[in-house]
């Protein structure tokens, strides 16, 4: 990746940087009926619908393939058996469904599972080979064209129905492999969907719940993607825009969940929150929360929601350059912050891990099934996991195991 992620340089004028945020988005109300409008501008003629049991039976399914049939296009098939934590094997049979019924596109309608079941099927449609094949960053294939350039994949359109993964808007797909009990990831530009459907109606029926959890990995995607080492002031923009709405958004969003207003906007937080992570501006709380999903198979946006405040308090013990940094984040949520880092970081995690009790989530990871045992699987895993290398400071395994024993 650009950048010495080494020099975690926290102020002042970047050497380099770069901006991505290719992803047509098309946000506000009645934009279900027009999915087949929208996505014929990208190409699609013949598609395939991946999504889950769950949102099937909720009728949006039935709508999404309405507005396919009113914009002119043909479907292909309907897969709707991606699990709620997907895996190699589910992508490949997406990836032979798009081939056998002669796809030609894809629309996921669906949380952050669905959508990155059918990222990953769209490079094995397109690429071949088995879904692991493709793990990693920038490793899909190139054109012969001596110039690097990027094969396209199938265009992909998204309407999510969760607002907090973001997954509608980034490049990177996320996959558990069973046997090996590890979630891999595999990043690629091409992969960035070509459009995202925002709309409140398809986070009706999302339980409040499963709406706190995953607003939650918003949360943390724009607050560890602001005090990131790979921060920008293009992405500060974007984490600062999303955490105003998540101010205003969340906890109205889990109270009401008939406020179409308050789900719309978390949906747009969301998408602005993912952002940051294209320059892969993550952290520790989704260091901790990836092994923690592996292990012990607690859900992301419940397992960040508990390790956020224990990664700020930590982070923001690292040096004025990163206190100030969580400084402008306190500012946005009123909390009052004094004296050096630590105090910051104590304040500005006290009022986190009050946000994440007042929606009713957990906030112990002996809450979910963590146990002391698993630590040392758990140390290993966030020292090896990618966002670990832009947290903005460095942590030892020791840093870590303490962190997880904290948090249990
Ligand atoms: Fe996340």
């Amino acid at each position: 990746m650009p950048g010495d992620p080494a020099g975690r340089q926290m102020a002042g004028f970047k050497p380099f940087y770069q901006f991505l945020a290719p992803t047509r988005v098309i946000a506000g109300r009645e934009l279900i009926g027009a999915v087949g409008f929208e996505f014929a501008k990208e190409g699609a003629k013949r598609v395939l619908v991946v999504t889950d049991e769950v949102i099937r039976g909720t009728g949006l399914v039935d709508r999404a393939l309405d507005g396919l049939a009113d914009g002119g296009l043909e479907l292909a098939g309907v897969f709707d058996a991606v699990p709620q934590d997907s895996d190699s094997d589910v992508v490949g049979r997406v990836a032979e469904m798009a081939r056998e019924q002669g796809a030609d596109s894809i629309l996921a309608v669906g949380g952050g599972s669905v959508m990155d079941t059918a990222k990953l099927a769209n490079v094995v449609f397109v690429h071949g080979g088995s879904p692991r094949d493709w793990e990693g960053y920038f490793g899909l294939p190139r054109a012969d064209d001596g110039e690097g350039r990027a094969i396209d994949l199938a265009p992909l359109a998204c309407i999510p129905t969760t607002a907090g993964t973001g997954s509608e808007a980034s490049f990177v797909a996320v996959v558990k492999d069973r046997e090996e009990h590890v979630k891999y990831q595999i990043a690629d530009l091409p992969m960035y969907p070509r459009l995202a459907i925002l709309d409140p109606e398809s986070t009706r029926t999302l339980p409040p719940l499963l709406a706190a959890a995953t607003g939650m990995d918003a949360m943390t995607h724009a607050i560890e993607g602001y005090v990131s080492s790979e921060w920008s002031p293009h992405t500060d923009a974007y984490a600062m825009a999303a955490l105003r709405l998540l101010r205003e958004n969340l906890q109205r969003a889990v109270e009401h969940p008939e406020d179409d207003d308050a789900r719309g906007n978390m949906l747009i937080a969301a998408n602005l929150a993912i952002i940051p992570t294209s320059s892969i501006a993550c952290g520790i709380a989704h260091s901790m929360a990836h092994a923690c999903g592996a292990h012990f198979d607690v859900p992301h946006g419940v397992a960040n929601a508990i390790t956020l405040p224990w990664s700020i308090s930590y982070n923001a013990a690292g040096g004025e350059d990163i206190a100030a940094r969580y400084r402008d984040i306190s500012e946005i949520f009123g909390v009052e912050t004094g004296g050096p880092g630590e105090a910051i970081g104590e304040a500005l995690a006290e009022h986190v891990r009050g946000l994440v009790h007042t929606l009713g989530l957990p906030t112990r990871l002996s809450q979910v099934g963590v146990t002391e045992a698993g630590i040392p699987d758990l140390v290993e895993g966030a020292m090896g996991d990618g966002c670990t290398v832009v947290n903005p400071r460095e942590p030892s395994g020791e840093d870590f195991a303490e962190l997880y024993r904290r948090a249990l």
